[in-house]
């Protein structure tokens, strides 16, 4: 079967987490993705983290599957030859470097556009034009710039940063969608384009929920929320600890072996059709009187943290994956919280892919996220990481067309 990108060349010259895991879905799509790394020093992340001494972290190597690595340095004149070979001959480039550093290697977009009007040339970077333009920035202040942190946390205590990298990921997913829809354009104009996406930008997408409710508070106390009906709204939308974002009132509630197990909990939505059921199930047919006040949607709003108590007596006498099947045919949308060693230990996600055990020549077996995105036509296969320089010979000949001796002299001077 073919690969959807299959002859879909990409210069990749992403770095740490936001670009390389926009690059890793395209080659896994069929790109052929060239890794532009540093000579003798590659991408960072190689050597952070590391479990195991000199040998690629997993911080690199789960970002960098299905890609090629070439060292070059653009800085030096040789370099920049190579570096105008390679854009000529790619569809794509990406990078994610501070703002300007593309720039300051000598190739600005004008340049670009000139040796490759087809080029689209994709980029990340922290914040879009405007007061922040110019700053570094990683993960976890984009989730605090983003209105994520703002929203993230317990009631009345500090503002949280999640576990998800929805600033670094995100954004890769964003830079993704945008490089493939102008591949797509470019089929129409024949012209390549420039596509950004600010880390920024994409965790408030990702919040969105969130000033939908920033504007409904202007008109009343936002009901869903864990301070309705006895705390305090400020001006701005609150934390609210585990409510759900939705108009389905949803909580956190321990099962059988919290005491012990920091993962038994579940998550309950008291889905309103659902709720006749999950009240029977827990023999508390009372709540569906006519006359008891948790009876409607509306009655029950005022008294949550109640509800989800009594609802959490119950959950209590069962383990999460107990309750989840009593829950599910009844149509209460509910999820265990599953632990990252219960997810790596999953079959059914081994199965599917999204969990891929893979094997690297220096460090051996390791689990890796393969691609969440399945395509019927052209699944993807993970396939390892390349070591710092592996390809930089196959593609100075196969890509630039440099004889054996012009590689040596690139590597003479510090090129390559
Ligand atoms: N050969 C020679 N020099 C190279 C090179 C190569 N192959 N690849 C990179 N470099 C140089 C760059 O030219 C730049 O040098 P300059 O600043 O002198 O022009 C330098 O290496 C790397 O730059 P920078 O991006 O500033 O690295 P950093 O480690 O200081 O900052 C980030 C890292 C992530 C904070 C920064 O790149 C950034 O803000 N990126 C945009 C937002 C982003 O993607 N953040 C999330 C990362 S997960």
């Amino acid at each position: 079967m073919s690969k959807a990108l299959e002859g879909v060349r990409i210069l990749d010259m992403t770095h740490v987490q936001s670009g390389p895991t926009c690059t890793q879905l395209l080659a896994w799509f069929g790109a052929d993705v060239i890794k532009v790394e540093r000579p003798g020093v590659g991408d960072a992340t190689r050597g952070q983290l590391r479990d195991i001494p000199d040998v690629d972290s997993l911080y690199f190597t789960m970002l960098n599957h299905n890609k090629r690595s070439v060292t070059l340095n653009p800085k030096t004149e040789t370099g920049k030859a190579i570096f105008a070979k390679l854009i000529e001959e790619c569809d794509v480039m990406v990078e994610n470097f501070a703002p300007g550093a593309i720039d300051r290697m000598g190739f600005p977009w004008e340049k670009i556009q000139e040796i490759n009007p087809r080029m689209i040339y994709a980029s990340v970077k922290g914040f879009g034009p405007g007061p922040y333009e110019d700053c570094k920035v990683y993960e976890n202040v984009a989730q605090c710039t983003g209105g994520s942190a703002s929203t993230t946390g317990e009631i009345g205590r500090f503002p949280m940063v999640t576990g998800s990298q929805i600033g670094d990921s995100g954004t890769g997913l964003n830079l993704a969608l945008g490089i493939v829809t102008a591949l797509y354009h470019r089929e129409k104009s024949g012209r390549g384009q420039r596509v950004t996406c600010a880390m920024q930008d994409g965790v408030l997408n990702l919040c969105r929920v969130k000033l939908r409710d920033q504007q409904r508070l202007a008109h009343g106390p936002l009901k869903e929320y864990p301070q309705y009906p006895n705390g305090e709204f400020g001006e701005a939308v609150p934390r609210a600890g585990n409510a759900s974002g939705g108009g389905q009132p949803g909580w956190i509630v321990k099962c059988k072996g919290w005491e012990t197990d920091p993962d038994a909990y579940i998550y309950v939505i008291t889905q309103a059709a659902a709720f006749t059921g999950l009240a029977k199930a827990m023999g508390r047919e009372e709540w569906l009187d006519e006359d008891h006040e948790w009876s409607t949607p509306e009655g029950r709003l005022p008294h949550l943290d109640q509800v989800f108590n009594e609802i959490e007596k119950w959950t209590m006498t069962r383990n999460k994956f107990e309750v989840m099947e009593i829950l599910n045919p009844l149509n209460v949308p509910c999820g265990p919280i599953l632990s990252m060693k219960e997810l790596a230990e999953e079959p059914s996600l081994r199965a599917t892919g999204t969990v891929v055990e893979v094997d690297h020549p220096e460090r051996g077996k390791y689990l890796t996220v393969g691609n969440p995105i399945k395509l019927s036509a052209s699944p993807s296969e993970v396939d390892r990481s390349p070591l710092l320089g592996e390809h930089t010979d196959e593609i100075l000949i196969d890509v630039c067309g440099m004889s054996a001796e012009e590689i040596e002299a690139a590597k003479a001077d510090g090129a390559v």
